[in-house]
């Protein structure tokens, strides 16, 4: 399979400000490269703690950090791999299927909102790195 990581890219939001603030507004298939199906977030996360490490067959994501912030490393399983930190609510990081994520070095206060193309299937998840190494050779 062809790897998917030059699509990860990191997307500037609109900022409106003004005296009172920010407000920063996202539309699917418009801001971001598809309709959103569904949201969630995470919070609470120990600074030791790693979340994610999976990559998934046919959802595809985009992870912004509303507060504080993180790491999150990324990695196709044929020998690539980046680094990005999120760390302003305006930035977003776009991660296409079958790509390996694992988001670490958080921030007491960091708030993750991520947004999915596909609604929560447990079957689509690949949860050992040398499976999804596997998968990208075969296929
Ligand atoms: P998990 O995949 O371990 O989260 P992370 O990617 O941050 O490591 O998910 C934690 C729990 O939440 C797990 O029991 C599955 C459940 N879950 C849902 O029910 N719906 C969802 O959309 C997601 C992402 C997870």
């Amino acid at each position: 399979m062809v790897s998917k990581m030059n699509e990860v890219k990191t997307i500037v939001f609109n900022q409106h400000g003004d005296v009172r603030g920010f407000l920063t507004a996202i539309e699917g298939s418009k801001d971001i490269p598809f309709d959103i199906k569904r949201i969630f977030y995470i919070y609470g996360a120990e600074s030791g703690a790693v979340r994610g490490s999976h990559s998934n067959r046919r959802t595809r994501f985009v992870i912004i950090s509303l507060n504080g912030k993180c790491k999150i490393r990324v990695a196709d399983g044929c020998d690539n791999e980046r680094i990005y930190e999120l760390n302003h609510p305006n930035e977003g990081l776009y991660i296409p299927e079958m790509i390996w994520k694992d988001m670490y070095d958080f921030s007491n206060d960091c708030v993750l909102l991520v947004l999915a193309s596909a609604e929560y299937d447990a079957a689509e998840y690949i949860r050992n790195f040398e499976d999804l190494k596997k998968e990208m050779i075969i296929s």
